[in-house]
């Protein structure tokens, strides 16, 4: 059942087809209805992430994934045609339903496979992925913490089981996912080696790196490394490294996780685990989705308020310019995360 219906219009980043960032159109369209278990956010600042430009450009790495994703997302046209799902703003309407938010809250939410938060109002779920913000934490922050965030620990902690005193490789250190890879990682207490050009050492220094690798200069493929210097996890935070290129820098028995899930991977990760069941000393592959869960943002929100984690962002768009914000984005080149300030 909808709340009121509310028939005025608001502007919105739309794409009514799957292409280049030209196909993003500013429009009016009417401001969403909210469910009796949702909150109406007014949005102040969203996140333009690689999810979104791959989605809008159907870049999907893996044919396996493409063809179902594609029965999900619409199969000749975008079901959703407003990206975003990492979003800030504040409390405008409250369902029915919802407990413990109010109108006029600070918040942060991550609409999921909804969407729809690169526009002036977004309609968000009001359990745990909507969730108050601290006054000092800046709606440009908020929105950069949650997709990175939720996918360091997701593959750090959940499927890497990293933990204090081990060795992490994070590939693509200076993207969305490697800034937040990084800062989890020294919170877990494990020595952080990071991958990325040499432009951005100094950034991912700043953010807890111990040693840096310069992927221009240095050939992970070739490169030797003592036994005892070997990693026990391997982020490839990018796609741009493979369980090949990485074993021989890893100890026997460590976990690779791509980020990027191509064939390969898939079949890596049907075949390893029972290998290292035989031998306990195989590279086992692992990897997934990682979906926002509400403890995670509850996890990032922590860690931002206690000093542990920062958002990092490079570039901030008005909403009118979100085109140009996912030419950015599509350069594969971003610090951190590209943000679209609606509100100013
Ligand atoms: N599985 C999941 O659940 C999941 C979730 C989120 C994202 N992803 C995927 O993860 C990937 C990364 O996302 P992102 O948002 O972090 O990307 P991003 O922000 O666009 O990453 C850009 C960064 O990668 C660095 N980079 C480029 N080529 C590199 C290389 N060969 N070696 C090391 N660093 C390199 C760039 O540094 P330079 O400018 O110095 O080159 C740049 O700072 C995307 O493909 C995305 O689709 C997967």
């Amino acid at each position: 059942m909808k709340t009121q219906p509310n028939n005025e219009t608001m502007k919105a980043a739309v794409y009514e087809q799957y292409g280049p960032p030209e196909v993003v159109q500013i429009q009016q369209v009417p401001i969403p209805r909210i469910e009796v278990d949702q909150v109406l956010i007014k949005v102040h600042a969203t996140s333009v992430t690689t999810g979104d430009a791959r989605l809008r450009a159907w870049d999907i790495p893996s044919l396996l994934f493409a063809i179902p994703a594609r029965f999900m997302i619409g199969l000749f046209k975008p079901r959703k045609q407003i990206l975003g799902t990492s979003v800030a703003g504040v409390v405008e309407q409250i369902g029915s339903e919802v407990q413990g938010l109010s109108v006029g809250q600070r918040v942060l939410a991550s609409t999921e496979m909804d969407f729809g938060a690169h526009a002036e109002f977004v309609a968000a779920s009001g359990d745990g992925l909507t969730q108050p913000i601290a006054d000092d934490l800046s709606f440009e922050d908020a929105s950069a913490l949650s997709f990175g965030g939720s996918a360091a620990i997701y593959f750090l902690s959940d499927l890497g089981k990293l933990r204090s005193g081990q060795r992490v490789l994070i590939i693509g250190a200076s993207g969305a996912l490697g800034v937040s890879g990084i800062q989890y990682a020294k919170h877990l207490g494990a020595h952080v080696t990071a991958v990325c050009s040499g432009a951005n050492h100094d950034l991912v220094r700043s953010l807890g790196a111990d040693e840096v690798i310069d992927y221009t200069n240095d050939n992970l493929e070739t490169m030797t490394i003592e036994d005892s210097f070997r990693f026990d996890v391997v982020y490839d935070a990018v796609g741009k490294s493979s369980r090949r290129i990485c074993k021989h820098l890893m100890k026997p028995g460590g976990v690779f996780l791509p980020a990027v899930m191509r064939a390969p991977e898939v079949l890596q990760m049907i075949w390893t685990p029972v290998v290292y069941k035989l031998t306990r000393n195989t590279i086992r592959t692992k990897s997934g989705v990682a979906f926002t869960k509400a403890e995670s943002i509850t996890k990032l929100l922590a860690l931002v308020e206690d000093g542990s984690m920062k958002a990092v962002i490079d570039q901030t768009y008005p909403l009118d310019e979100a085109v140009e914000a996912h030419r950015y984005v599509d350069t594969g080149h971003k610090r951190g995360n590209v943000i679209l300030r609606i509100v100013d």
